[in-house]
């Protein structure tokens, strides 16, 4: 099925194993030194292990810590990197993979500059109008960090001269000299994401009059220049290449495609032995990251790979949300020679070794969070929604595939994903699993969080099949008496009941158009506690054809159903703009219901990854959607939600044919009377304590799992 990304290939010298590559990364695990240390080490490898052909690194500021965007990054600026980065290309060459360190500087970016009071090289001070409107849905807390971030110790863009532009580029070329000593199979010019390079490369940032601004030849010929002094440094040893942009989404006079495909071709002519294409957007909007950086949309930019690919002669390496399936027809199709993998190789290192051996579905699949990504926003270290082990590889790289010395007998109590994920674990070391589910269906809060977005669907697939796969003994329609888990005689209890949601106390909340989560979620996936009877008698029988029928254990095609029939009016008011109002929202709205959402805080979905929210609350305004913040819910009646609005309190009302309150999800109240069944002190995961949401749940199970022993 993968035989085109598993064939071998090169660019340039450099042979590859397969066509599968880590793209660049920024972890932020590094020390504050700029050296390679055991954790970032550690992480590279697990990649290598897991049977990538081409490891590039993360941005590795090449004049550390001149032109550095976090002190947590890589550099290269003297010989004394050298023996650090030998240690990590040793380690990933142990596993058969090739690695390219990615060398920038960061330009109008480099945070380190500004904090640090050095001038900040930029093409040209340009006026910029950038639209600003990431701020207005960032938290309080959020806006700190970044305050913090790019902290003003000084540093000023100052425009370069020539000599600055002929210092820079030795430098870079001095960089890859110590990378092909430090044992490199290659170097990737970073000359995309508004960095140094690609600042020249945009109308935008460069203005110049020189030879290095003008025409698009002329935008490029910093960008060549360093090509060819880093090749000659190298004495053509390793290959040389660039990462480019192909749009520069949401600004005026930024990178256009064809500009692209020029800078490419002069990159080819002076001996470049790839092109990697990438995109990049206004920084200071809340949309162009998921357009460009981080596609939102799958595969989003694989026509213009494709057009790449006929003007050059070199390998062009696709990326942007590429799942392995998509990249083998890429490559079939001729759109890209090789396929880089970001997030899916954050989410599971194992990728490719699971392509390899026949086994994709054994995949832990990416699923679009962008939890990774707003850590290093901040200069955190990056950490993952679904794996619990990035970032932290060496004390948990192999933790779950490490058979466990003596086998236990486990029960686990609930089907959600932090009890599935507990039993994955458990079971993959080698203990006996009994995974009891009260309710008819695997997936307690994930299935509904499936049913609303679809990449979370691919993680419930996932979290089951492995319960399949690893023989649990999995018991649904069974509830978890003290007599039933006194009767397997368990080593270990673990506990994910999941949270509980208080009933709403507005006036009206009872009325018969007005339905809580739980609710919803009874009639649309046939699980949970709500009260079905508030559902019109139409829907239940739509629900309940639709059980019959099979469609409602299968998320995918219950999203469809959907689609044609939903037991919900036009004009739905959801109340509470927390991560899963917002996730109803945009369900509802791609169903065509006019949508209000009334929050009383002052950010909406403060529990979403940063970027994700940016993304997904731009989607619901274009759509239309009213998203109320302050709002304070008075009362429901039967056509309307009535709320107070501002310090002045102003009364508004919103249209309601149906009215879904999202709010009230609090930990268990029933979690007392779990903490020790059949005389065994238990162990509590996932939402039963208090709301965590996926990725709480995720890593508590994980960690039981494993504590399992
Ligand atoms: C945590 C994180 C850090 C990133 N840091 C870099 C970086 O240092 N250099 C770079 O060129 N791209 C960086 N990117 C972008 C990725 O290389 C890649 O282009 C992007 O994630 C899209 O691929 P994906 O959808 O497969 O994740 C980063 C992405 C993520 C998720
Ligand atoms: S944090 Fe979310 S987006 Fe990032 S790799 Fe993990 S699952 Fe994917």
């Amino acid at each position: 099925m993968f035989d085109r990304l598993l064939s071998p290939t090169a660019i340039g010298s450099m042979e590859l194993r397969n066509r599968i590559v880590q793209a660049p990364m920024g972890v932020e695990m590094v020390a504050g030194d700029g050296l390679a240390n055991e954790p970032i080490i550690a992480y590279y490898e697990a990649r290598a292990r897991g049977g990538v052909g081409l490891v590039i690194t993360e941005t590795c500021a090449m004049d550390y810590p001149n032109g550095a965007n976090s002190r947590h990054q890589l550099g290269m600026s003297s010989d004394d990197f050298i023996p650090s980065m030998r240690e990590l290309t040793d380690r990933v060459h142990r596993h058969g993979a090739k690695i390219a360190v990615q060398l920038a500087h960061h330009g109008k970016v480099s945070r380190v500059d500004r904090a640090e009071g050095r001038d900040i090289l930029v093409p040209s001070i340009t006026e910029w109008h950038g639209s600003y409107s990431m701020i207005a849905d960032l938290t309080q807390e959020e806006l700190g960090w970044m305050a913090a971030v790019n902290g003003d110790g000084g540093g000023k863009p100052r425009e370069m001269t020539t000599d600055d532009i002929l210092e820079t580029t030795d430098k870079w070329a001095e960089a890859a000299r110590r990378a092909r000593d430090a044992g490199f199979d290659g170097v990737e010019i970073h000359a995309s994401h508004g960095y140094l390079i690609s600042a020249f490369l945009s109308k935008q940032w460069n203005t110049r009059t020189d030879d290095y601004g003008g025409s698009v030849e002329e935008r490029s010929r910093f960008l060549v220049e360093v090509i060819e002094a880093c090749r000659a440094r190298v004495d053509d040893a390793i290959p040389i290449w660039c990462r480019l942009d192909a749009i520069e989404y949401l600004t005026p006079e930024g990178i256009v495609f064809d500009d692209t495909r020029v800078t490419a071709r002069l990159a080819q002519e002076a001996g470049a032995a790839a092109i990697h294409l990438s995109a990049y957007g206004d920084s200071t909007s809340a949309s162009a990251f998921t357009l460009g950086t981080l596609p939102h949309t799958e595969a989003k930019h694989r026509h213009l790979s494709a057009q790449l690919k006929t003007d050059l002669d070199i390998p062009v390496i696709g990326v942007g949300r590429v799942k392995p399936e998509v990249g083998e027809q890429m490559l079939a199709e001729g759109e890209a020679d090789l396929i880089a993998m970001g997030r899916q190789l954050l989410a599971d290192a194992d990728t490719v070794a699971k392509l390899t051996e026949g086994r994709p579905a054994d995949i832990r699949p990416c699923i679009n969070c962008y939890v990774c990504v707003a850590s290093p926003f901040f200069d955190r270290r990056v950490h993952c929604a679904v794996n619990p082990a990035l970032g932290n590889e060496t004390e948990l790289g192999d933790a779950d595939r490490t058979r466990a010395e003596t086998p236990k007998r486990v029960v686990v109590v609930g089907g959600g994903p932090a009890g599935m994920e507990a039993a994955r674990v458990a079971a993959s070391r080698g203990h006996t699993v009994t995974l009891f589910e009260s309710s008819a269906q695997l997936g307690g809060a994930l299935r509904f969080a499936a049913l609303v977005y679809e990449p979370n669907r691919k993680l419930l697939d996932w979290l089951t099949g492995q319960m399949t796969r690893l023989g649990i003994d999995v018991r649904t329609n069974t509830p978890a008496t003290p007599a039933a888990i006194g009767a397997l005689a368990p080593d270990e209890v673990i506990v994910a009941i999941g949270g509980a949601r208080e009933r709403s106390t507005i006036p009206g909340a009872d009325l018969k158009h007005v339905v809580d989560g739980d609710d919803l979620r009874k009639v649309l996936t046939g699980s949970g506690d709500g009260d079905a009877t508030k559902v019109p008698l139409a829907g239940r029988l739509a629900a309940r054809a639709g059980r019959t029928l099979g469609l409602t254990a299968d998320a995918d095609r219950l999203a469809k159903l959907t689609k044609l029939y939903m037991p919900l009016g036009d004009d739905v008011v959801i109340i509470g703009g927390g991560l899963v109002g917002i996730e109803i929202a945009e369900f509802l709205v791609d169903r065509d219901r006019n949508v209000t959402v009334l929050d009383p805080g002052p950010t909406l979905a403060p529990e979403m990854a940063h970027p994700r929210r940016w993304r997904v609350l731009t989607d619901l305004r274009d759509h239309g959607a009213s998203l109320v913040t302050g709002a304070e819910v008075t009362s429901i009646d039967s056509a309307a939600v009535r709320y107070r609005l501002g310090d002045e309190r102003t009364k508004e009302a919103a249209p309601a044919d149906s009215v879904i309150i999202a709010t009230g999800l609090v930990a268990n109240p029933a979690l007392d009377r779990w903490r020790s069944v059949a005389g065994i002190e238990t162990v509590i995961v996932g939402d039963a304590p208090g709301i965590s949401y996926l990725e709480g749940a995720m890593h508590t199970g994980f960690r039981a799992g494993l504590d399992v022993g």
